[in-house]
């Protein structure tokens, strides 16, 4: 098995404990994500893909899109089927190899999830592939910023582990982003923690 599956089957197993307790942390980034949807129902009608859905939380954000979301954790899924109804389809499915056809959607939104992932450049592979030309990613994610923030990231990071998630996660370092054009780069919280990012697919 390599590093980044069991990375991938440690994250999953984690989600699998702390989906009970998801919707305490997703209080918090309530105001980031009233940003990032704000952006998505611009947008013309289209078809979304959210990788790491989650317990879909963000579900009832979506105005007029249609919904897949896929996460590798079955009880988070299970938790977004209670809220999804018709409104979503919802599979589990590993965001670093994904099951469908190449340019398959308009939208691929990553909400709190690329540093979470095992290998979160094949996130982006996989991302980059099944958007159609002209098609739109949305990253919304805490990045270690250059001021005094990175040094508690660097700290944190033994705790960061046992959580399942990097606390020292540099943008820059993301190589498969150079394949997109980058739309816009949005602080959405204080000192630059937390970013939008939207990307075209040329
Ligand atoms: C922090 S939660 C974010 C949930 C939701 N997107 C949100 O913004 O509230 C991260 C989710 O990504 C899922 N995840 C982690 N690695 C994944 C992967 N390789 N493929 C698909 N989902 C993954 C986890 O199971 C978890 O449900």
């Amino acid at each position: 098995m390599s590093d980044y599956s069991k990375a991938n089957k440690h994250t999953t197993s984690f989600y699998n404990k702390f989906s009970f307790f998801y919707p305490l942390i997703d209080v918090f980034l309530r105001p980031q994500k009233r940003i990032l949807f704000n952006e998505i129902n611009k947008l013309p009608y289209g078809n979304v893909l959210e990788i790491g859905v989650g317990n879909g939380s963000n579900l009832s954000y979506y105005k007029k899109h249609d919904i897949t979301g896929i996460d590798t954790s079955q009880k988070m899924l299970d938790a977004a089927k209670k809220i999804a109804g018709e409104k979503a389809v919802l599979l589990l499915m590993n965001g670093e190899l994904l099951g469908f056809q190449d340019h398959s959607f308009d939208y691929v939104v990553l909400s709190h999830v690329l540093a979470v992932a095992g290998n979160p450049e094949s996130i982006l592979e996989e991302a980059y592939r099944v958007l159609k030309p002209g098609g739109r990613i949305f990253i919304l994610n805490h990045f270690t910023p250059d001021n005094w923030l990175k040094y508690l990231d660097y700290s944190f990071q033994p705790v960061s582990k046992a959580f399942r998630f990097r606390s020292l996660f540099y943008l820059h370092r993301l190589e498969t982003l150079k394949k997109f054009i980058l739309l816009s780069e949005t602080r959405v919280s204080a000192l630059s923690y937390f970013k939008l990012l939207i990307y075209r697919k040329a």
